[in-house]
C-alpha cells in the first residue's frame, strides 16, 4: 500500500516507518521536525534498505496537505503528528489546541477532497481519565483527563467518531496506546526527549547514562502491590506492528473501530527499576518523592479485542523493553545530537 505518516520522524512514527518499509510498503512522511530529527529516517533507510519520501513541513499548512495529496495516490493516512509533553501542554493550551486539534481538521479535510478516506489515528490510553475498571477494556467509559494534551487526544476521537457517522466512505482505527518504551533492537532508532526527561523509561536510562543523579519515585502510597504507580509498558516495537495488523482492517472497510495497544500486564514503578537492573546490571539510586500531579494509581489493558480482530499481541516483554531502551540510550547518549 502507498501509506501516508504524518510525525513519521518522531519516536513512535519512525519505528512504524521502519516496520511498514520492511513490509513492502510505500511511504510519504510528512514533519516539521518540532520535536524529531531527519536522521531518524536516515538511520531508517540504513536499517530497512529502502527510503521514505520525506515533507519537511506542517499539518497546520492546508496549501502544502493538498499539494502532498494531489502528487501522492494513498491508500491510508497514519496520523503520529502532534504535540505531546502534558506539563507543557498545561502551559500552552492554546498551541496545544491549535497544534493538535486544527492540525487534524485540516488534514482530514485534505484526505476527504482527494478521496483518501482511510484514517489511523495515535489516540493514548489518557482519554480512560481515572479508569472506571482495570484491566481496561474499550468499552471503558472516557474519562476527565487531567490536562489539555490528554484533552485533545479525547476530542479528536470525538470528531472522528462523528465524522465517521455522518460519512460512510470513512474507515477509521483509532488506536489507543498504553505506555511506548523500548527501542529498535539495532540501537539505531529510539526516543529522543529533548530537556529533562518527564516519563519514566527515558529518566531511567538517562540516570544509568550518568546524565541524572537519581530517579524520583513519585509517591509509594498508592493502593498498589508495592505503593507505586503500576502502568502497562510497551515495547515501540511491537505497537508498531499494531499499526500494520490495523491496515488489515482498513482493508476490511470497516468503519470506525477502537483497539487498546498493550500487553495486559501491569508493572509497577520499582518493578521496572528493578527490571532494569537486572537486565542491564546497573543500579538505578533512586529517591521517594510526592505523588506527582494528575498522576493515578493504576493503568493497564485488557489488550484481548485486538488479539481477536487483528490478529495482533504484545510478544516483547519487560526485560526485552529494558535491554533495547538502554541499548539506544548508551549507543546514543545525546539521541540523534552530535
Ligand atoms: P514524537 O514527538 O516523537 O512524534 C511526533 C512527531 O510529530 C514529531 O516528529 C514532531 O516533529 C511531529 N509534529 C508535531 N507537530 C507537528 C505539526 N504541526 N506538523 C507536522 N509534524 C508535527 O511523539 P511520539 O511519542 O512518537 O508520539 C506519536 C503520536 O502518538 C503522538 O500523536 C502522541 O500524542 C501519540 N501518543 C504517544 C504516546 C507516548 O507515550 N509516546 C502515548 C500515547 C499516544
Ligand atoms: C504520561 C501521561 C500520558 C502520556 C504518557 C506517555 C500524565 C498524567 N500522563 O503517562 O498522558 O500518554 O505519559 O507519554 O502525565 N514516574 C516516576 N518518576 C519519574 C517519572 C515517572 O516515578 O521521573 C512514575 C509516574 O508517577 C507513573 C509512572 O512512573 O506512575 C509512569 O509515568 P510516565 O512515564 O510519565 O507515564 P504516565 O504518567 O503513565
Amino acid at each position: 500500500m502507498n501509506i501516508f505518516v504524518t510525525g513519521g520522524a518522531g519516536f513512535i512514527g519512525s519505528h512504524t516507518v521502519l516496520q511498514l518499509l520492511r513490509e513492502g510498503h510505500d511511504v510519504a512522511v510528512l514533519d516539521n521536525l518540532c520535536n524529531s530529527s531527519e536522521e531518524s529516517l536516515k538511520r531508517v533507510k540504513e536499517l530497512s534498505g529502502k527510503e521514505a519520501k520525506l515533507y519537511v513541513g506542517d499539518i497546520l499548512d492546508r496549501e502544502l496537505l493538498d499539494r502532498i495529496c494531489d502528487e501522492n495516490d494513498f491508500d491510508c493516512c497514519i496520523h503520529f503528528a502532534g504535540l505531546k509533553a502534558v506539563g507543557e501542554s498545561v502551559e500552552k493550551p492554546w498551541e496545544y489546541y491549535n497544534n493538535n486539534i486544527t492540525g487534524t481538521l485540516n488534514l482530514l479535510d485534505s484526505l476527504r477532497k482527494h478521496n483518501m478516506k482511510n484514517f489511523i489515528f495515535s489516540s493514548s490510553a489518557t482519554v480512560y481519565g481515572d479508569p472506571a475498571m482495570i484491566p481496561i477494556t474499550e468499552e471503558c467509559p472516557k474519562g476527565q483527563c487531567t490536562n489539555p494534551y490528554g484533552w485533545t487526544k479525547s476530542m479528536i476521537e470525538q470528531i472522528l467518531m462523528d465524522m465517521a457517522k455522518a460519512d460512510k466512505e470513512w474507515n477509521i482505527v483509532i488506536l489507543r496506546y498504553f505506555n511506548p518504551i523500548g527501542a529498535d533492537p539495532s540501537g539505531r532508532i529510539g526516543e529522543n526527549p529533548k530537556g529533562i526527561p518527564n516519563n519514566l523509561m527515558p529518566y531511567v536510562t538517562q540516570v544509568a547514562v550518568g546524565k541524572l543523579e537519581r530517579l524520583g519515585v513519585f509517591g509509594d502510597d498508592y493502593d498498589t502491590p508495592d505503593g507505586t504507580g503500576v502502568r502497562d509498558y510497551i515495547h515501540v516495537s511491537d505497537l508498531a506492528d499494531g499499526h500494520i495488523k490495523a491496515l488489515k482492517k482498513i482493508k476490511e472497510k470497516a468503519g470506525l473501530c477502537i483497539y487498546n495497544l498493550g500487553t495486559g500486564n501491569g508493572v509497577s514503578v520499582l518493578e521496572l527499576v528493578r527490571s532494569f537492573e537486572k537486565a542491564n546490571g546497573i543500579t538505578i539510586p533512586y529517591d521517594i518523592k510526592p505523588r506527582r500531579a494528575g498522576d493515578i494509581a493504576m493503568c493497564y489493558a485488557d489488550a484481548s479485542k485486538a488479539k481477536r480482530e487483528l490478529g495482533w499481541e504484545a510478544k516483547h516483554d519487560i526485560v526485552d523493553m529494558c535491554r533495547d531502551s538502554w541499548n539506544w540510550q548508551s549507543n546514543n547518549p545525546n539521541g540523534y545530537d552530535r
